[in-house]
C-alpha cells in the first residue's frame, strides 16, 4: 500500500470513535483530510464540527458539515488528528501544516485525542523530525538562539510561511527529545512562543496506526 492508501485506511477507522449525535474536534492535514471525506458519509448522525484551520472548515463545508465556533462549544468527546511523529506513550510533535496552534486549542476542548498516522510516524524518542513552534515574529531570532543554547538545536523560519494566526513557524532541527512533557512545559514559558508543536499534556489516548497489515489500534493510559 502507499503512503497514502494507509492514510485513507486510518481517516476511514476512525468514524468508529466518532460518538455520534456529538460535536467532533477535526484536526488538520493529508490523513484528516481522508476522515472528512470519510465523516461526510455519516454527517447526518453528527451535530457538526469545530475545526483546527482554514482549510479544514473548507473542506468540512464542502462536503456539507456544519463547522461551529469553538466558542460555542464547552466540551466534546473526541479530537481527530494526524501527527509528525508519535512514540510509544502518545506523545507526539505536531504542525508539519503550520496548524498546531489551533490543534492545541481544540484538542484541549476535548476528552480523547485520537490520532491517526500511517506507520512511518511511530518513533521511539521524538525529534527526528523538525520540531515546529509557532512564534510571534519579533521573537523568532532570540527564541532561535535559545534553542541552541538551551537544546543544541538549530531553528530556521519556514520559508514562506504565515499561520492561520498571522505567525512564523520555526523548525527546529538537531533535538533528542527525551522528555517532552518537560520540553513542552519549558519552552511555552519562553516569551514570543505561541505553541510548541510538543503534544505531550495533549497526547493521545489512542492511535489508529496504519500498516501493511491493516489498523493497529495502540492504546495509551
Ligand atoms: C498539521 O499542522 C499537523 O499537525 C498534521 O497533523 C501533521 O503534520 C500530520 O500531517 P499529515 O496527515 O499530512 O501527515
Amino acid at each position: 500500500m502507499t503512503q497514502d492508501e494507509l492514510k485513507a485506511l486510518v481517516g476511514r477507522a476512525a468514524l468508529d470513535h466518532v460518538v455520534p449525535g456529538s460535536v467532533v474536534g477535526v484536526g488538520t492535514g493529508s490523513t484528516v483530510n481522508h476522515f472528512i471525506d470519510a465523516l461526510a458519509t455519516m454527517k447526518e448522525r453528527i451535530a457538526g464540527a469545530i475545526s483546527s484551520s482554514v482549510a479544514s472548515t473548507e473542506r468540512l463545508r464542502a462536503r456539507g458539515i456544519p463547522v461551529f465556533e469553538a466558542a460555542e462549544v464547552e466540551r466534546m468527546p473526541v479530537y481527530i488528528d494526524g501527527a509528525d511523529e508519535i512514540d510509544a506513550r502518545g506523545h507526539m510533535i505536531k504542525g508539519g501544516g503550520a496548524a498546531l496552534t489551533r490543534e492545541k486549542i481544540v484538542a484541549d476542548l476535548c476528552e480523547r485525542f485520537v490520532c491517526i498516522a500511517d506507520a512511518s510516524k511511530q518513533v521511539a524518542v521524538l525529534g527526528r523530525y523538525p520540531l515546529p513552534v509557532e512564534v510571534i515574529p519579533m521573537a523568532a531570532a532570540q527564541i532561535a538562539r535559545r534553542f541552541a543554547a538551551a537544546y543544541g538545536g538549530q531553528a530556521l523560519p519556514r520559508e514562506g510561511v504565515v499561520t492561520d494566526n498571522g505567525n512564523l513557524i520555526l523548525d527546529v532541527r538537531g533535538l533528542a527529545i527525551a522528555d517532552p512533557l518537560a520540553m513542552e512545559t519549558e519552552i511555552n514559558q519562553w516569551p514570543g512562543v505561541v505553541t510548541v508543536g510538543i503534544f505531550a499534556r495533549h497526547r493521545a489516548r489512542i492511535c489508529l496506526l496504519g500498516t501493511e497489515q491493516g489498523v493497529r489500534t495502540l492504546a495509551f493510559d
